[in-house]
């Protein structure tokens, strides 16, 4: 792929210090082995929000995806679904809810949203598509400064401008046979909105705001007149617990919050109505210095208790690393980097081997661990 495509996916915010901490936090963390137990096939199995996943490594949202590959994002969730797990769609995979909808299969959808119309336009074609679950992105109000995308160009899913094409040529001509692939690949975009990081900004749409609860702002309508020289970013998908609460009334299906990094945000999670929340930092692209997942994952089990579920998301790269996690209290983790690594190189079957890759560390992991079952997994299986 194109080095801006490549810098896309492997790179994060600023320094990238959450991204190298994400990895760093699960390296700190040492197994408490238990010997003489002759486990023979540990089960991974187990159910996230009530679906039963065959192993708990869930593909997260990931922009872009139908560019990567021309398998794309049916690739993904046909590799997911073959491998009994969930894949999640995201608002900017490049490709819209209805193309997947006679696929069979649990799917979730990711939601961004600059205004309450492009969050109801999304949520009623979720619910026409057969969408399982929708999973609200709560860290993003903003982009992220990811500086690999300043000096590359990303590519964007919405019209490309003639100087973006330009700027991209060389990286775009040492790539021909992505080229090639892609030029045959049609990216959307889901709504009329742009990718974040470059709303146009839709007009509020009147019937859909109430009286009680005012719509997610338009990009720049909820700051003050901008001083001269403010420096104030883009609001891209500012979704306040009202706005989510509004949306847990229009979604009937399990609701849950990504991006949530302590007990007070989870709390309230729950509060507007969340099922679960996935304790996440975007994988490091989001707010730089954010706290590696593993590390908050703890706090957020604790405030949670038995009132939902807790994902988690960030630095797993190993078998061993959805154990600690499982240990640790999440119900399942999802992955990024590693699947869409895997898409490029191999399409829908990489996706699947990455999987399989996993699923035979974690059951290794869990034979020398002396664990029999996911179920068993607790914080005791850890120093
Ligand atoms: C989108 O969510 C991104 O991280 O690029």
């Amino acid at each position: 792929v194109p080095q801006g495509l490549f810098d896309y996916i492997d790179g994060g915010a600023e320094d990238e210090i959450t991204m190298a901490e994400n990895e760093h936090a699960f390296r700190a963390v040492a197994f408490r082995p238990r010997a003489g137990q002759r486990v023979e096939s540990p089960r991974l199995n187990t159910t996230v929000l009530g679906t039963p996943v065959s192993l708990p490594v869930l593909l997260a949202p990931c922009g872009l995806i139908q560019t990567m590959h021309p398998d794309g994002a049916l690739g993904v969730i046909r590799a997911a679904q073959k491998s009994g797990t969930i894949p999640v769609l995201s608002t900017f995979s490049g490709i819209p809810p209805e193309s997947v909808a006679s696929q069979p299969g649990p799917r979730w959808l990711q939601l961004y949203a600059v205004d309450r119309h492009m969050a109801k336009d999304l949520i009623d074609r979720a619910a026409a598509s057969h969408f399982d679950a929708l999973v609200i992105t709560a860290d993003s109000p903003t982009m992220g400064k990811r500086e690999r995308d300043i000096r590359h160009t990303s590519i964007s899913a919405g019209p490309i401008s003639l100087s973006t094409a330009l700027r991209m040529a060389p990286q775009v001509l040492l790539k021909p046979r992505w080229t090639a692939r892609t030029l045959r690949t049609t990216i959307s975009t889901l709504t009329t909105a742009t990718l974040p990081g470059r709303p146009h900004g839709l007009r509020p749409d009147s019937a859909t705001t109430t009286a009680t609860a005012p719509p997610l702002p338009r990009p720049s309508e909820d700051s003050e007149t901008p001083l001269a020289g403010n420096a104030s970013p883009p609001l891209v998908s500012p979704f306040t617990w009202e706005d989510i609460a509004w949306i847990r009334d229009l979604w009937s299906g399990p609701l849950l919050v990504k991006g949530i990094l302590t007990g007070e945000d989870a709390v309230s999670s729950l509060d507007a109505g969340a099922d679960a929340v996935i304790v996440s930092n975007h994988g490091g692209r989001q707010l730089e210095s954010a706290p590696a997942t593993l590390r908050v994952l703890p706090e957020v089990v604790n405030a949670v208790g038995t009132r939902g579920e807790v994902l988690v998301d960030g630095g797993i790269r190993r078998g061993g690393d959805v154990v600690k996690a499982l240990a640790l209290g999440a119900r399942a983790v999802l992955i990024g980097r590693p699947y869409l690594f895997a898409l490029c190189a191999a399409g829908e079957s990489g996706v699947e081997r990455i999987l399989e890759i996993l699923r035979a560390d974690m059951a290794r992991t869990m034979v020398l661990l002396g664990c029999r079952s996911v179920a068993d997994l607790n914080p005791t299986w850890l120093q």
